[in-house]
């Protein structure tokens, strides 16, 4: 939930009467804008999220079994309609659909690629809410990518799921608006064969419970989250339950094979966390932690509170950098995929901070290292626009955090910091992008930077640097 015009006074079935805005139904115009756009809008990712309504909540009851790999449940899907609509469309790719409610009653549906296209019994009206319930089953399918994202999504293991959404893999086992400009709380009903553990994110509101050899956990999300941070990793897993020196619920996990590094999670997802919060401001969420399991993706995942290695031992910075990710990009999340440096640059910044904390390299010697490395791939790959066939570049990652040093070299350490603080308090649980940042930043500081940010994130080429009678050092 984002952007909900709120129209709460409109009831059930009643139109809108506002002049030009809703014609009479049957007309061809009001039709074309009563039917919810396939995509969110984002230029890059044309196909991904749905125009038409806003989430607020995902109820999610599910039951996994690894031996079929068979997944089977029900999604809940509380919305409001931004314009009225006669048909609109959930993202799902896979998955067999067996019925589809709104508001108790069924709707006719359609499947079209990664297409779930809904059409309700009755149209919509703009600013309504209402709930959608999705009852489907099936293998999910994680998605394979041949250039830069590897595997992801929904990832069957041998002992569950490893379950690592970013950027758009949330649809391989739920039905979603699966977009980061959606954000939304979550419930989830976890049920699993009895010995295993199902980890979702947020806190654990009930269970487990076990009937029949079946167990049922029941997690839940109190704050708004983006559909690729959510997650229902499942397996053998020991795990510890707690809280950080600063009294914030801490939870780590680990497969058998990283058993002796439960502990050692446990302890560093805490006391990191409660630095960043010394650092960037009070942590957005409930709880923290962090999970191992035993599938390599070669990656981690921020997932919202409970950040996820998949099959290695994350040594401090891969923490640091993950849990730094709780405000920048989890809490202040973006809007278009084009400004993922925003999470990217500003996670690999404190891995720089969190070196200099420990006493290792200072952020000015990582940065003066970056900038000699005349052959890095990075001067060819402006961060500021992330593209879509190269998401994750390292640029996105290097050249980004390098971004914010330079900004620290010009604006000072005061000001830095107290823009870091700044971002995380105005667009907490929110959406913001590079434009937002740019105008916060000249605004604290007084200063114009265009040539500085358009140096760092939209020039190619190596930056002479210091730049001359430019650089405050
Ligand atoms: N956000 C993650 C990180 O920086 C990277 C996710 C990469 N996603 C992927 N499908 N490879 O730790
Ligand atoms: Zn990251």
């Amino acid at each position: 939930a984002c952007s909900a015009s709120n129209g709460a006074s409109l009831s059930q079935g009643q139109r809108t009467p506002a002049a030009g805005a809703v014609r009479p139904t049957g007309d061809a115009a009001s039709l074309k804008e009563a039917v919810g756009a396939p995509g969110i809008g984002d230029p890059d990712f044309p196909a991904d999220g749905n125009g038409g309504y806003d989430v607020s909540h995902y109820s999610l009851k599910l039951s996994y079994t690894p031996a079929n790999k068979h997944l089977a449940g029900v999604a809940a899907i509380s919305a409001t309609a931004l314009h009225d609509l006669v048909r609109f469309n959930l993202d799902l790719s896979g998955l067999h659909v067996d019925g589809v409610l709104i508001d108790g009653e069924p709707a006719e549906f359609q499947r079209s690629g990664s297409e779930l296209v809904v059409k309700p019994p009755r149209r919509i009206g703009k600013g309504e809410k209402f709930t959608t319930r999705v009852t489907y089953s099936g293998t999910p399918k994680p998605v394979r990518d041949s250039s830069n994202l590897g595997i992801y999504g929904f990832v069957p293991t041998s002992d569950g799921a490893f379950v690592v959404c970013e950027p758009n893999g949330a649809k391989t086992w739920f039905p979603s608006n699966d977009h980061p400009s959606d954000k939304a709380t979550f419930d989830f009903e976890l049920t699993v064969p009895e010995g295993l553990t199902a980890l979702a994110n947020g806190e654990l509101v009930g269970g487990p419970v076990t009937a029949e050899g079946k167990t049922t956990f029941l997690w839940r999300e109190r704050h708004p989250m983006v559909t690729y941070l959510a997650t229902m990793t499942l397996g053998e897993f020991a795990t510890r339950t707690g809280t950080t020196d600063r009294g914030l619920p801490n939870f780590a996990a680990t497969a058998p094979r990283f058993d002796g590094q439960l502990d050692r999670v446990f302890r560093l997802s805490g006391e990191i966390t409660d630095y960043w919060s010394t650092i960037f401001g009070p942590y957005p969420f409930s709880s923290t932690g962090g999970v191992i399991d035993d599938f390599h993706t070669g990656y981690a995942l921020e997932n919202q509170t409970k950040p996820m290695y998949g099959g290695f031992i994350p040594d401090e910075s891969i923490i640091a950098h993950e849990l730094a990710h709780q405000w920048f990009g989890n809490s202040v999340s973006i809007k278009r995929w084009k400004d993922l440096w925003l999470n990217e640059g500003f996670a690999t910044y404190a891995e720089w901070l969190w070196s200099e904390h420990r006493g290792l390299l200072t952020a000015e010697q990582i940065f003066t290292g970056r900038l000699s490395m005349v052959d890095s791939p990075v001067w060819s790959y402006p961060p500021g626009r992330a593209k879509p066939d190269d998401l994750f570049h390292e640029s996105v990652y290097n050249r980004g955090a390098m971004a914010l040093h330079a900004l620290r070299q010009r604006i000072g350490d005061a000001a830095f910091f107290t823009l870091l603080r700044t971002w995380v308090r105005d667009h907490a649980y929110g959406h913001a992008t590079t434009d937002d940042f740019v105008a916060l930043a000249e605004r604290l500081s007084g200063k114009n930077l265009d040539r500085l940010f358009d140096t760092w994130l939209f020039k190619q080429g190596r930056p002479r640097w210091p730049e001359r009678g430019d650089a405050a050092r």
